[in-house]
């Protein structure tokens, strides 16, 4: 039988949608550049100068993605007054599961006791956690769901050579979570963009562990089963993408860039967010940084940043914050947001 086009539905009335509280959790153990000098040929001054980073946290032995993820979700739980049973929803960004299959959020649904929730992972690497709050607005917007929590959780200390300089002085683990819903009288979320380009998928990735390439003796012995980057290619692309997707975001939301409050980017590298700052023509003071305390905690950076700046009275009920991160795929992805 032929198919025959579908008439789209008309366009149902959209809710606001808002986070409407925030957690982190970051690992004890701190591992600071002086630690790296005794492992690998490299400096403090090396490290600090080319990418802001004075140490970062790195999860116990037994301590998994899951663990990270579900400690975050509950002081985020505990800040918006939801009980965990009231969770519709749970969206975790990370490319560090716990396993393969089932997804990291199956795990913290267990964990955090949210019974009523569906579950599901999003892998866009440090772009994820983005891609997962603009998913949540959609169900949320919708009517679909009324509570979501989207979690970014990365233990990337477990895909590290930590023999590579080029790659172990740039990451660390931890994670953030931030309760999604309409309330009134917010607008919330103002405009996003999202994109990819999987032409590029070899400069930023792990390459072995899926179908492609298959866990063997020999697959170990050339360490294909860590992060392997072109640090150069990445900057270059890191840095146009994010200036291209906050103006695209900043456009759809109709903010200029002395509207905005906060900008909160992926902490990756200070002169990325610094050439990103000075490119957008927002003053550093209105830039949250904490790559020198983490370092790159890829999907995690943002809901950490969002967190601390919140705990710390810095985001005002009715700023316009701006949110662009980039990561492996290559992805890159930017949204706007009226604090509530
Ligand atoms: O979430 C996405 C994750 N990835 C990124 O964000 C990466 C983006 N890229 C970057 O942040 C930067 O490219 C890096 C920080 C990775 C590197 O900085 P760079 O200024 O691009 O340095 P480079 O790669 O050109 O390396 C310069 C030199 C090289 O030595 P030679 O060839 O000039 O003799 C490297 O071997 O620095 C050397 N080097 C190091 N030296 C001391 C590389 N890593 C280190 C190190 N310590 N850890």
């Amino acid at each position: 039988m032929r198919a025959t086009r579908q008439h789209p539905r008309p366009p149902l009335p959209r809710r606001n949608v808002s986070i409407i509280g925030t957690g982190a959790y970051l690992p004890e153990r701190v591992l600071t550049n002086a630690d790296l000098e005794k492992m690998v040929d490299t400096s403090d001054e090396w490290i600090f100068t080319r990418t802001g980073i004075k140490e970062r946290r790195i999860a116990a032995e037994g301590e998994l993605t899951s663990d990270l993820g579900a400690a975050a979700a509950r002081v985020a739980l505990q800040n918006a007054g939801v009980d965990a049973r009231e969770i519709d929803l749970i969206i975790v960004a990370t490319c560090t599961g716990d396993t393969v299959f089932p997804s990291t959020a199956c795990h913290i649904q267990h964990k955090i006791g949210a019974t009523r929730a569906a579950a599901f992972d999003i892998q866009a690497a440090c772009s994820g956690f983005l891609y997962s709050l603009i998913t949540a607005e959609q169900f949320v917007a919708s009517g679909v769901y009324d509570t979501v929590l989207v979690i970014g959780a990365e233990k990337l200390s477990s895909v590290v050579n930590w023999k590579d300089r080029n790659t172990c002085v740039l990451f660390g683990d931890g994670a953030g979570a931030v309760i999604v819903r309409s309330k009134e009288g917010c607008n919330g979320i103002l405009a996003s963009d999202l994109g990819s380009d999987g032409a590029q998928t070899d400069i930023l990735s792990l390459p072995a562990g899926g179908c492609r390439m298959p866990i063997t003796a020999q697959v170990l012995a050339e360490g294909k089963n860590y992060i392997q980057m072109s640090g150069k290619e990445v900057y270059r692309f890191a840095v146009n993408a994010m200036i291209r997707s906050s103006e695209r975001t900043m456009e759809l939301a109709g903010l200029k860039t002395e509207d905005i409050a906060w900008v909160i980017p992926h902490q990756a590298n200070i002169r990325i967010i610094n050439t990103v700052a000075e490119r957008l023509e927002v003053p550093g003071e209105r830039v949250y940084v904490n790559v020198h305390r983490y370092g790159n905690t890829s999907a995690a950076c943002i809901p950490i940043a969002m967190h601390e700046a919140s705990s710390a009275g810095q985001l005002k009920p009715g700023d316009a914050i701006l949110m662009v991160a980039f990561g492996g795929g290559l992805t890159w992805a930017s949204a706007a947001l009226e604090w509530c």
